[in-house]
């Protein structure tokens, strides 16, 4: 498996200590151990959601991790969302129980991640802007998550992760975790290419035999659309104030704050669940399920049944897997003429030395990535969030760069001026290409570089006249190509 082979040697997953670039979301009441130890088992990295839970409940739930057998996991806490007296108590825990990661949310506090670093444990803030994915590296973060505004559950900024998660990647040194309506193997792809070391996965995983959401919840999941979320301040109650949620839509979002207070509309174990708090439906509650608060992201819409984490992790890997390009393929004799075509084209100027190699595939990356990003833009109209956020189409183009730039950190965010449309940006690949291939020798990259250049080539396009070299056979056919 080539995503599973390259994914090892990336910077996050050496900092969280797994194998694959997924991540299971610290989802509060949803991700327990279990959760936890099922996406651990496949090699992903898990986080217990621990806000605003007791200590005893941390020990238990870290200690059910362990005895079922793995080291390397998280916990999540949320400091602005926890009182001070918990929040210390809470820090106190998982520092004498030694998680080796902790996730923290919301405003950045920069005096918990000092104690946690200076505990020696790996601190991942998960951010809804550039300005505060600044802060939380300045604060001593070493990783962060960039949540777009697609994401399930409380959502921290307004920006679309198709332009959040380049702007992140720009500012901040730290490697970067995307997530935010993320449930497919394209969308591992193209948050690749667009600099994130792995993805950060929700509700795909919220919508899975192992997570502790109420069935109720997750049947809720599997017949819901991305349209039927919304971004809703309704579900307010035991949280800072402007803290939107991303639910699925139901009549009680509608409904006046005013007609709620005080209302109980459920229970766990003793404890009343009142409407409009935070809570969602957990295996351990009962009471009027369809009114509270059933988060879901833009990825809901990928969700066709409830299965194990290890099966939708697995699909998302092959379909991965599938979506990367087939180098052997492109390059069957059937295509050869096309791909070999340009470097008969008469000016062999010798062999390019490392550095320019080096350059040219770094101007091609650019490239590739400019496509990904048109091919992004071309969303379809509507309120931000009301779809995933990224379209599928985007991975052809991804895939490619994952065989280029693993670990290549993209240079800038922003799109190269000049009104350049996908057909320049291919043309200028092509050019790039064209202009290196006929001086490359035989090697695995230029192998990789001329199944681009097949890629790239429109199909059956004519050569003009004044463009074809009488002494190239292989010109003397109708294909070309540039
Ligand atoms: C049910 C649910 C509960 C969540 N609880 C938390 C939480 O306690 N702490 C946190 O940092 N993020 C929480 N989130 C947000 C996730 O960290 C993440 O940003 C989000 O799930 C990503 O979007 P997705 O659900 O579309 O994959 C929650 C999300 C969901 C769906």
């Amino acid at each position: 498996m080539r995503i599973r082979q390259a994914s090892k040697t990336r910077e996050a997953c050496t900092l969280l200590g797994c194998e694959l670039p997924i991540v299971l979301a610290g989802m509060g009441g949803v991700a327990r151990s279990e959760l936890v130890s099922a996406v651990s088992a496949t090699g992903a990295f898990g986080f217990l959601g621990m806000v605003r839970e007791p200590p005893a409940l941390i020990e238990q739930e870290v200690g059910r991790v362990r005895d079922a057998g793995h080291c390397r996991f998280g916990v999540n806490l949320i400091p602005a969302a926890t009182e001070p007296d918990l929040l210390a108590r809470q820090l106190d825990a998982v520092i004498a129980l030694e998680v080796p990661v902790v996730e923290l949310f919301w405003q950045i506090d920069t005096a918990v991640v000092g104690r946690l670093r200076d505990a020696g444990i790996v601190v991942v803030y998960q951010v809804g802007s550039v300005q505060e994915a600044r802060t939380a590296e300045r604060a001593g973060a070493q990783i962060v998550i960039a949540q777009g505004v697609e994401a399930g559950g409380h959502v921290r900024g307004i920006t679309p992760l198709r332009d959040l998660l380049p702007a992140v990647v720009d500012a901040v040194h730290v490697p970067v975790l995307a997530a935010g309506g993320l449930a497919l193997g394209s969308d591992l792809l193209t948050a690749t290419a667009l600099g994130a070391q792995g993805i950060v996965l929700g509700t795909a995983l919220l919508a899975t035999f192992e997570s502790f959401a109420h069935p109720y919840h997750r049947e809720r999941l599997v017949a819901a659309d991305a349209a039927d979320t919304v971004l809703t301040s309704a579900f307010h109650i035991n949280w800072p104030s402007d803290a939107p949620v991303r639910v699925l839509r139901t009549p009680v979002v509608a409904l006046g704050e005013e007609q709620a207070e005080g209302r109980v509309i459920g229970s766990e174990e003793g404890r009343p669940i009142y409407l409009f708090s935070t809570d969602s439906p957990l295996r351990s509650m009962t009471g009027d399920f369809a009114s509270m608060a059933l988060y879901a992201g833009t990825g809901v819409g990928e969700i066709k049944s409830i299965v194990s984490a290890a099966d939708r992790i697995e699909t998302i890997l092959s379909e991965a897997e599938e979506a990367l390009p087939a180098v052997d393929t492109l390059l069957a004799p059937t295509s050869s003429p096309v791909c070999l075509a340009g470097e008969f084209s008469g000016d062999y100027m010798g062999h390019a030395d490392q550095d320019e190699i080096n350059a040219a595939v770094a101007a091609l990356v650019e490239e590739l990535r400019a496509i990904v990003q048109l091919t992004l833009r071309q969303q379809e109209a509507g309120p931000s969030g009301d779809h995933p956020p990224f379209r599928p189409e985007a991975a052809a183009m991804a895939g490619w760069l994952w065989l280029f730039s693993e670990n290549r950190r993209p240079r800038s965010s922003d799109l190269p001026q000049g009104g350049l449309d996908i057909e320049a940006r291919r043309l200028r690949a092509r050019q790039i290409l064209q202009g290196l291939l006929p001086r490359m020798a035989e090697s695995d990259l230029r192998n990789t570089l001329s199944a681009l250049q097949v890629q790239l080539t429109p199909e059956f396009e004519i050569i003009p006249d004044s463009k074809k070299s009488g002494s190239n056979p292989l010109n003397q056919g109708s294909l070309g190509t540039v």
